[in-house]
């Protein structure tokens, strides 16, 4: 797209050639109203606002695309006319029920009702009974409802589930007389919204999807709510608490939105969390799972000496998890240097290795891409990782990169998932068999691959053979056929085609087959790839603890260097690309280990279920590093009256008021930047620029070549896999009022009829090396296939006996049990 400008109401204006003209006035702070259109998803055209003149000519400016040299007025009498018109018929028969609608004071149709001044009312017609639907976690009210469609569009175009569409409302017919003394956009608006109200995409009473919320989100009236919420709390009553999602490593911008509880408690308590759903959609797990703060009263001095004892006396090593600041991994590191203790969290180690052996092949510490890079292509490949669950985040924008930019893309994982295998029709997806994942690698190394040095070139080759295949091809041949015409016999020659059968010769890559591509591949990925210019590959958490991660990082690396993709690779935990900057982590641990919120010899946990209280993500202030290697702020929603970590350290040598005076310590030798906890900006622009800290810079080191040949794989006969089911990411996520509940094993509906079982039944589960566990089954229908996964975030489960490496995958025997 070219550099091209536009005046909008006399403004000129820089604009890319084919922006939406609604988009460049936005980015320009020039107000265009309206009430259907969402950044980064299709123009639905039903609410007619944002009409605007161009080059003289109506247009609707969410759907015309710029050009060079126009000339756009957004108001005019005429237009004003025709928005008062629009807004006038909203207003007709919606419910007078502001002072207890949960979106009163937020409500886009309250605001464009006042800013269009529709102070008297010109339309009516007869209501028709339209009744509330209890959709689980989402309420719907179809008589506040006006059918804007921002739902089924961000559900499509965004989420990728099209879980919603416009259905039957029968409501009254308008009138001849209405179709007379309406104007023409507003009389077109309102036959729509007789016409339609939003319904279940299937047609089921019940809205089966992964419930991530988004839909509530965007919804502009109090149509579709939070169940949850519902006549909870108004929202001129709530304080909006900007902050990072503290349970997965897109940390999106979320809003923890914070009131007193009751009138007879004045603690504050977290009503709900809210987006900026323009720019920064987030996943059930971000939504629903804003509760799990560790109340303590007081500070418990006596816990804290036994604990500041162990650390001087006996402890060894800390273990934690990667659901920590990036000022708690920097006082973790400090206390290494200065007491000695060896810092163990398993899953950052994998995860830094495999980023070091990244950078031995591809010359850089980190990886090229982010979500903006993956929502910008037009060919997305992704490898390594149950994409839904892993990074939903991630899941939105290779949808959204697929439906907004006419994108293909191919999905590699053992598990089918029926939701991304719903993205696009031009997503090809392989649940291959478990542990190719370095075959995949080579492969698409070796069919994106350019200018390859002669050693990698090679080795290459070496998977590379002729074959002999039998292709269909059309052929066309002028024949003489007889016609009949006005009843005489007359020969003329016609084009004919037909099919013939013919052999050739191709070169085939033996990977394909290895792979389980199938024969037709090549046809198929030579269609999607017409007229593809912007590549992403997405890798996620399979491969760091994969048997040859090592190799499989080396791989990833030249792709990175030697083809168009641009990588991202899914830290598995919220900040473990940052502790992995910040610690030098080990890889055994020593005797005696004090566990963050790890079970050990003496432990601190925000769980509230160790020797020492600590505060949990949602009561602290620090930073997070993102997947897309973004030092992003956090706030604390919620107060917290123990210890911290920060005073543990204190009383330890190091000295600091606040745990956030570490923010400017963080290690500028590893990307990050000395600015003060409070100069961080933690926004989108109104030009949709994600303006949240400050982006990591990855620096340029040696590298070579060196990879290794695909290594052969032991087949499993009975594997499991490691994962949580898509709203659940930790223990956190778990306490969670909303969306508490107990973990089992999940699996395809091809899985349980195999067995004769249904969701509820038990099962034992039994390894070879001695894991044992009875557990309840439990369908999950997006998936397919034979394996099931047994989950973290519900530690009663020990799921991790089946998996002490920390693969993902597992080989095991699962029986029925009564
Ligand atoms: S439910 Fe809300 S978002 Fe969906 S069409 Fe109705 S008003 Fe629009
Ligand atoms: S909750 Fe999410 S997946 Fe379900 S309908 Fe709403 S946007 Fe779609
Ligand atoms: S925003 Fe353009 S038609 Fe609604």
């Amino acid at each position: 797209m070219s550099n091209i400008s536009i005046t909008i109401d006399g403004v000129e204006c820089k604009a890319k050639e084919g922006e939406a003209i609604l988009n460049i006035a936005r980015a320009n702070d020039i107000f265009i109203p309206a009430l259907c259109y969402l950044s980064n998803c299709s123009p639905t055209l039903a609410c007619r606002l944002c009409l605007v003149e161009v080059d003289g000519k109506r247009a609707y400016s969410c759907n015309a695309k710029a050009k060079e040299g126009m000339d756009v007025i957004t108001k005019n009498d005429e237009i004003e006319k025709e928005r008062r018109a629009i807004m006038e018929i909203y207003d007709v028969n919606h419910p007078l029920e502001c002072g207890v609608c949960d979106q009163s004071g937020e409500c886009e149709l309250q605001n464009y009702t006042m800013e269009m001044e529709v102070d008297s009312q010109s339309h009516c017609i007869q209501d028709s009974p339209r009744f509330a639907k209890d959709w689980g976690r989402i309420h719907y009210d179809p008589s506040l409802c006006i059918v804007c469609e921002r739902c089924v569009t961000v559900c499509k175009d965004m989420i990728g589930e099209s879980a919603l569409k416009t259905v039957k409302r029968n409501g009254a017919e308008l009138g001849k007389d209405w179709k007379e003394k309406t104007p023409k956009d507003a009389y077109a608006m309102w036959n729509k919204l007789q016409k339609s109200i939003i319904g279940v995409a299937s047609g089921a009473d019940t809205l089966d999807c992964t419930m991530c919320g988004e839909c509530t989100s965007v919804c502009p009236v109090g149509a579709l709510v939070s169940t949850d919420f519902q006549y909870k709390a108004n929202a001129w009553e709530l304080k909006k608490i900007p902050a990072a999602n503290p349970h997965s490593s897109d940390c999106s911008l979320i809003y923890y939105d914070v009131r007193h509880d009751n009138v007879s408690n004045s603690n504050d308590k977290i009503f709900r969390v809210s987006n900026d759903y323009s720019f920064s959609p987030i996943h059930a797990g971000a939504r629903y799972g804003y509760d799990f703060e560790n109340q303590v009263e007081s500070k418990k001095e006596e816990a804290f000496n036994k604990v500041i004892d162990a650390l001087e006396n006996k402890v060894d090593t800390i273990e934690f998890k990667s659901y920590i600041t990036n000022e708690e991994a920097l006082i973790l590191q400090k206390l290494k240097e200065t007491k000695g203790y060896k810092l163990h969290n398993p899953d950052a180690f994998a995860f830094k290795k495999f980023l070091e052996n990244f950078s031995k092949t591809s010359g850089q510490t980190l990886y090229s891409g982010d979500l903006k890079t993956v929502q910008e292509s037009d060919f997305v490949v992704c490898v390594g990782t149950a994409l839904k669950s892993d990074s939903p985040n991630s899941g939105y924008a290779m949808n959204n990169a697929l439906s907004m930019n006419k994108g293909a893309g191919l999905y590699f994982h053992p598990i089918g998932d029926k939701v991304v295998e719903g993205y696009s029709k031009n997503l090809l997806s392989f649940a291959h068999k478990v542990g190719y994942e370095e075959d995949i690698l080579y492969f698409l190394l070796d069919l994106f691959g350019k200018d390859l040095p002669a050693e990698i070139a090679y080795c290459q080759e070496t998977f590379h053979h002729k074959e002999t295949v039998v292709v269909t091809d059309k052929i066309e041949e002028i024949k003489e056929v007889v016609l009949m015409e006005d009843g005489e016999e007359k020969t003329v020659a016609k084009v004919i085609s037909s099919k013939v059968e013919k052999v050739i010769e191709v070169e085939k890559n033996i990977l394909a087959d290895i792979i389980g591509l199938g024969d037709d591949f090549d046809v198929k990925l030579e269609k999607l790839l017409a007229k593809k210019e912007k590549f992403s590959l997405i890798v996620g958490p399979d491969l760091y603890f994969n048997p040859k991660s090592e190799n499989i990082a080396k791989i990833l690396g030249l792709i990175q260097k030697y083809t168009d993709f641009e990588v991202v690779v899914i830290p598995s935990k919220t900040n473990s690309l940052g502790v992995s900057l910040i610690c030098d982590l080990d890889e055994e641990k020593g005797k005696f280990s004090l566990g963050y919120n790890k079970k050990a010899d003496i432990t601190i946990s925000s769980l509230g279920k160790g020797d020492l209280d600590m505060p949990a993500l949602n009561q602290q202030e620090g930073t997070f590093t993102s997947m897309n290697k973004r030092v992003v702020p956090t706030n604390a929603a919620l107060p917290y009256n123990g210890y911290v970590l920060n005073d543990i350290a204190n009383a330890l040598g190091l000295e600091a008021e606040f745990t956030v005076d570490y923010t400017v310590q963080l290690p500028v030798d590893k990307g990050f930047k000395a600015i003060e906890f409070d100069d961080l900006p933690n926004e989108f622009t109104s030009a949709g620029i994600e303006n949240r800290g400050y982006l990591i810079e990855g620096k340029s080191v040696t590298c070579n070549n060196e990879i290794k040949r695909a290594s052969d794989v032991e087949e499993m006969q009975t594997p499991i896999y490691l994962a949580n089911p898509v709203h659940q990411f930790n223990v956190f996520t778990n306490k969670s009022h909303q969306l508490n509940e107990a973990g089992a094993l999940y699996a395809s509906s091809d899985f349980l009829e195999k067995r004769d079982l249904v969701s509820g039944d038990m099962v034992k589960i039994e390894s070879e090396e001695g894991g044992s566990l009875v557990v309840a089954v439990q369908l999950d229908n997006t998936i397919s296939g034979d394996i099931p996964y047994l989950p973290t975030f519900d530690t009663k489960l020990n799921a991790k006996q089946f998996f002490p490496i920390g693969y993902r995958f597992a080989s095991v025997n699962i029986k029925g049990v009564k």
